[in-house]
């Protein structure tokens, strides 16, 4: 059995998020979602609700933990004695920045490896990003993200 951690901002996490865990943890055997802060991005949920978001959309899966990351992902790979970090690759535009992510923390931890995925054909459209977007404008969400998630982004855009 492997550990891969599968690190994100998940703010919040979709479907499209599940299918990876589902199927890393079917190729791995272990996969801990990683928790981390964008260095850019201010997020739409705070740490704690992301946490306990992804942690109820995964509840029953074996072999699945949750947890947050501050700092180096190489670090935090490190200290969860994780072997490889999972990452998806929607499309090409998604390429650039994972391939130089995975590069730079083959650098800074040499023997680091990222396994990227194609998601599942029915997420390859999904993006935290959109689903934002979508709920903030009273749109529904709810083919998109675990009901637990839309649950909260309905709370948040109530009027
Ligand atoms: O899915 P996201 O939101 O693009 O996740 C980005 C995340 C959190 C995985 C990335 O920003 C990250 O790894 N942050 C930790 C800081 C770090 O290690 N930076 C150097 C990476 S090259």
């Amino acid at each position: 059995m492997s550990h891969a951690l599968f690190p994100g901002s998940f703010d919040p996490f979709t479907n499209g998020h599940l299918d990876l865990v589902e199927r890393g943890v079917a190729l791995f055997g272990k996969v801990t979602v990683a928790i981390g802060r964008h260095a850019t991005r201010d997020p739409m949920f705070s740490l704690e609700e992301r946490i306990e978001m992804a942690s109820e959309a995964l509840r029953g899966i074996d072999g699945i933990e949750v947890t947050a990351f501050d700092g180096l992902l190489v670090n935090a790979a490190k200290e969860l004695g994780a072997t490889c970090v999972l990452r998806g690759v929607r499309a090409s535009s998604d390429y650039d920045y994972e391939a130089q992510m995975a590069r730079t923390n083959a650098d800074l931890s040499p023997g680091f490896e990222t396994v990227f995925l194609a998601p599942s054909k029915d997420t390859a459209h999904l993006s935290a990003t959109l689903v934002r977007q979508i709920a903030s404008m009273g749109g529904d969400v709810s083919g998109f993200v675990p009901d637990c998630v839309a649950r909260a982004l309905n709370e948040r855009f109530k009027s």
